[in-house]
């Protein structure tokens, strides 16, 4: 569906200059920085999305009573605009991850957004904002669109009539502070983060604040990423803190690739899907299927397990080096990033930034 509405421009009065910009995108880590503007819809029950505009970056003013703000009724995207060698700027699969804002709205009784708005958000922001994707290698302009329930009122019979849609764009680095290094994980046994029939497939914003205590363990462990487990047995292996993974067993030749299927408790990473596709092109058979943490470690030790990472838009594809859990520890190989797992990086990355042609209709000029 298309809304045919046009985007009001507002310019901001207090743009950074070119040489304050300069300085806050020589090393902006992630998601600290923020561009000169950001676009806002509003939608009412009645009369649907209305007044799409781009507007100075800035605090938005809320009732104390508002509903997203007892209730949690807030959904988002996470997406990334890359510099090109000859400077013009795309965004890599922006069509899919409408579809799931759209997925998870419906999840949580949200209204919908037309595609059109979703995409010309982001072209409007970027046209005016385009001077923030950064030039560096490993540097992009990362978006985050989200929507957020704005009734005021406690009731909490029915979902929100009113809702707030946002774009706002952040200059980012590397997202896991020391760029590709492997990473040690912990099998969470104690918590879980979705469990059938819950939110676990949508962007949910709850889905991750029930994650920073797990993920807190952790690194108390002395680990840096939970690994989530199933909620039903305790012991069929899901994402990684807020990825997906995927596990390389054989080599050489016979490399071939098992990432958890899809099972409804499951984030469907945009990533993900883009590496179900990529592999099989670069020789590696994949299958969506299912790995318990016993198969995980036998697998390991035995050394038919050579390679496992974890995939997201913000992290790109980040190795796992070690496994702890309350059983005890092992390595993923030597520890090290994987012939596998850096050569689908490269491809990936190749893609988004323009080096390598795009076959697949994933890489949009915006
Ligand atoms: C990702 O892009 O991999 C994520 O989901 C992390 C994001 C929530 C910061």
């Amino acid at each position: 569906t298309t809304s045919g509405l046009t985007f009001d421009i507002r310019l901001s009065a207090q743009r950074k200059t070119p040489q304050e910009r300069a300085e806050l995108l020589d090393s902006p880590g992630f998601g600290t920085v923020f561009t000169d503007h950001m676009v806002t819809i509003r939608y009412a029950e009645g009369k649907g999305w209305y007044d799409p505009r781009l507007e100075p970056y800035g605090p938005i003013t809320l009732d104390p009573a508002t509903a997203a703000l007892h209730y949690a009724q807030e959904i988002f995207e996470g997406l990334k605009a890359y510099r090109h060698p000859d400077g013009s700027v795309a965004v890599f699969r922006p069509d899919a991850n409408a579809a799931r804002f759209n997925r998870s709205a419906r999840r949580m009784a949200m209204p919908e957004l037309p595609e059109d708005l979703f995409l010309g958000a982001i072209t409007t922001l970027l046209e005016h904002d385009s001077a923030w994707v950064p030039t560096q290698d490993n540097s992009s302009l990362y978006l985050r669109p989200f929507m957020f329930a704005t009734d005021v009122g406690l009731g909490v019979n029915n979902p929100s009539r009113s809702y707030l849609f946002v774009l706002i764009a952040s200059p980012s680095g590397a997202y896991f502070s020391g760029g590709v290094r492997p990473v040690t994980v912990w099998l969470g046994e104690d918590y879980t983060r979705a469990a059938p029939g819950g939110t676990g497939e949508a962007k949910f914003a709850g889905n991750y604040a029930a994650s920073f205590l797990a993920q807190a363990q952790a690194v108390e462990q002395g680990c840096d990423q939970v690994v989530w487990l199933d909620a039903v047995e305790h012991r069929w292996v899901e994402e990684m803190g807020g990825m997906n993974l995927f596990f390389v067993f054989g080599s050489g030749d016979s490399a071939r690739l098992l990432t958890p299927a899809l099972t409804g408790t499951l984030l469907p990473g945009i990533t993900r899907d883009s590496l179900l596709g990529l592999a099989p092109e670069l020789g590696y058979p994949v299958e969506e299927g299912r790995l318990s943490i016993d198969q995980w470690r036998s697998a390991a030790e035995s050394g038919e397990l050579t390679e496992v990472f974890a995939c997201g838009t913000a992290a790109v594809i980040t190795p796992v080096g070690h496994v702890k859990s309350s059983h005890g520890e092992y390595p993923i190989g030597d520890g090290s990033p994987g012939p596998v797992t850096m050569r689908l990086r490269e491809e990936l990355v190749a893609l988004q930034y323009g080096t390598r042609t795009d076959h697949h209709g994933w890489v949009r000029r915006m």
